[in-house]
């Protein structure tokens, strides 16, 4: 099994910045990127939302390495809204799509780690959820974070922010699109 060499540089890219994560959130960096050392198999078919029209200029205002590595992956990946997006909430039905790199519908069908992307519209709140695994991301553009621990806060590019398994967290965009990936351990 060979990875894509666009997959294998995104990851690279991705280490680079993991390897700067300091605190508790250090372990969940090292683990995911000891999980994908092997290569999977993928089946997975792109699908796209127009939100994922905020993707282009999220990523035109800064040129880092991981940045320009997620554009060669971006149009393959199958964007989607979160399984319990409401249609109620109209404003975040049409402003947000998440895609899985690494994990279930992803460009390597996997179960041992999860890695994506979130996507929003500038003004945009990804509502408070939870899950077990603890979790890194990494913004690829100004957004905001919180969780019960932790008032809203803007790790600005080259950053991070870390969740504590299980842990309720939400996110927001302020006036510009908001772009960030996330890697989990499971
Ligand atoms: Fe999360």
């Amino acid at each position: 099994m060979v990875r894509s060499s666009a997959v294998q540089e995104f990851l690279n890219a991705a280490e680079i910045s993991l390897k700067r994560v300091t605190g508790p959130g250090a372990d969940v960096a090292q683990a995911v990127m000891t999980r994908w050392k092997d290569p999977r198999a993928s089946h997975a078919q792109p699908t796209r939302l127009p939100v994922c029209d905020w993707i282009v200029p999220a990523l035109a205002m800064q040129d880092g390495h991981l940045a320009r590595s997620f554009a060669r992956i971006e149009a393959q990946l199958s964007w989607g809204r979160r399984k319990h997006a409401d249609l109620a909430n109209l404003a975040f039905w049409d402003g947000h799509a998440n895609a899985v790199i690494l994990g279930p519908g992803g460009l390597e069908e996997r179960n041992d780690v999860w890695v994506g992307a979130t996507v929003m519209a500038p003004g945009v709140l990804y509502p408070d959820h939870d899950h077990a695994p603890a979790e890194v991301y990494l913004p690829l553009s100004a957004g905001q974070w919180w969780n019960a621990e932790m008032d809203w806060t803007d790790p600005g590019l080259g950053g991070f922010i870390y969740n504590p398994p299980g842990i309720l967290h939400a996110m927001r965009a302020g006036p510009a699109p908001f772009l960030a990936l996330w890697f989990l351990p499971i």
